[in-house]
């Protein structure tokens, strides 16, 4: 058929995002939609790009993110995630995020991630959502609120224990608005101080806002190390009873993972138990390609055994980058109070096993999320190159499983876990969020020691119809969008 149109991207290895193998083709993109896709000899486009040799696949969708902020700077804070092949993130992460909170006072650990005081100004996730339409971005984002964001506003004074009734109502009202003005779910980091002050009942009383206006559990559990599973069994049980008997709210645990030396394996024994409580609910988690996690720096949770690499410090800028124990040894003090000496502060925890990490992204259920930590100093290399690493690493070189699959789990089984409407797969009528790459080249090159270099093998990506990176780098483009809460029409 002949017609004219935007943008045709010719001779594509096309890959979907359903899993499907791969095929040959074309694919026509007008506005902001994929219009046509198959042999379209006879169309014709604005522009045309040839990609003979290159895959086109849906553009990757971060499912774990704290980029709540970020997303606020304009398209050079994405160049980090855009560079990778990324058109959507999923803030408000890990019970942290931006809206609804102001404060005039440092905000407690682990709400400092996302920056000091300045930084939290918006009083409801309507503002936010406005925020997001005004200054718009390069990419998407699907935001969720954060239930530690909840507890500083309605707990007065001491936030180190377990909230009272009246303070219960306040959160679970004020995440009643934060639904009804687009946020996607519920997320908490019960495994942070003050949050792990929260009980399972706290959680579920808040939480009970799901049930009347749709929405997600996702969580950083309570535990990840030895009581992983009774963390596991706290998270379905949230899902099922913030839900209905016939409908439980869907969960998605955050950055899958078996932690600490002697838990190491035990992957094994998570996966079955998630898919033996997932036959009765819905359930999915996320997981980033690296054996190293990164947060806040805990000086009382440090292990000997478990090597640490400081990724910010407020009082000592200068040590961001290098690992504690020579740190410890050049001020002739001991790790934690070194440690200590640091805070504010952030780290990297080498802290996982290699086998798990694999099992645990090789598992159906599994989505890629980058967990990357935008603003820290020297951050954890997954900010730069999780999905290139998951591409080039892990399928190309280790065989862990199929490039089919591998975009699957960075596109089309997100969209659907998350509920994201006409995103996530190539197909006429779609959003035309789409990434150019080649599968022979395509790699991460962030490291440890150097955390912010760019991957390679990425050629193109666009976000709803517009190129936001071309083969000079970002386009400075800014068609990213707010996408609200999918369920809440349903
Ligand atoms: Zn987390
Ligand atoms: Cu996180």
């Amino acid at each position: 058929m002949a017609f004219r149109c935007d943008l045709i991207i010719r001779d594509a290895t096309i890959i979907d995002g359903t899993g499907a193998p791969r095929f040959q083709g074309d694919v026509a993109v007008n506005g902001d939609r994929i219009i046509a896709m198959g042999d379209l000899g006879s169309a014709a486009g604005q522009e045309e790009v040839i990609a003979t040799g290159l895959a086109l696949a849906p553009g990757f969708i971060d499912a774990h993110t704290h980029d709540d902020r970020a997303v606020l700077c304009g398209p050079a804070c994405q160049h980090c995630k855009v560079s990778q092949g990324v058109t959507t993130v999923v803030v408000g992460n890990c019970g942290v995020s931006l809206a609804p909170l102001r404060m005039t006072r440092r905000p407690p650990p682990p709400l400092d991630l996302l920056g000091d005081e300045s930084w939290f100004t918006l009083g409801s996730f309507a503002e936010y959502a406005e925020a997001l339409e005004t200054r718009p971005t390069n990419v998407n984002t699907l935001a969720f609120c954060g239930h530690m964001s909840l507890r500083v506003e309605a707990m007065e004074g001491d936030v180190y224990r377990a909230a009272n009734d009246r303070e219960i109502a306040a959160m679970q009202a004020r995440l009643s608005e934060a639904l009804a003005q687009g946020a996607a779910g519920f997320t908490t980091g019960l495994y942070y101080a003050p949050n792990a002050q929260a009980t399972t009942d706290e959680v579920i009383a808040v939480g009970e806002a799901l049930r009347a206006h749709g929405g997600i559990y996702m969580t950083h559990m309570r535990d990840e190390a030895d009581n992983v599973l009774d963390s596991i069994r706290e998270t379905l049980r949230i899902g099922r009873e913030t839900g209905t008997a016939e409908r439980p709210v869907e969960v998605i645990i955050s950055h899958h993972k078996c932690s600490m030396p002697e838990n190491f394996g035990r992957s094994r024994e998570t996966l079955a138990l998630i898919d033996s409580l997932g036959q009765d609910q819905p359930v999915a988690f996320d997981v980033y390609p690296y054996p190293a996690g990164s947060t806040v720096m805990m000086p009382e949770r440090l292990r000997q055994d478990v090597p640490v690499q400081i990724t910010w410090s407020v009082p000592h800028p200068e040590v961001a980058g290098r690992d504690l124990d020579d740190v410890a040894r050049e001020w002739g003090m001991t790790r934690k109070a070194t440690a200590e000496k640091l805070l504010p502060a952030g780290a990297i925890y080498f802290q996982m096993d290699e086998a798990d990490v694999r099992r645990i992204m090789a598992h159906p259920r599994s989505m890629i999320g980058s967990d990357g930590i935008p603003h820290d100093a020297v951050p954890h290399p997954r900010l730069w190159g999780t999905f290139p690493r998951v591409l080039g690493h892990y399928v190309r070189d280790v065989k862990l499983f199929s490039l089919e699959t591998a975009i699957h789990k960075m596109t089309g089984r997100t969209a659907a876990v998350f509920g994201l409407q006409q995103r996530g797969t190539i197909r006429p009528g779609n959003y035309a969020d789409l990434v150019l790459f080649d599968p022979a080249t395509v790699a991460d090159r962030a490291t440890y020691k150097t955390p912010t270099l760019t991957s390679l093998g990425i050629h193109r990506v666009w976000n709803n119809g517009e190129a936001t990176l071309n083969t000079e780098g970002l386009t400075g483009a800014a068609p990213g969008r707010f996408l609200r809460n999918p369920r809440l029409a349903a």
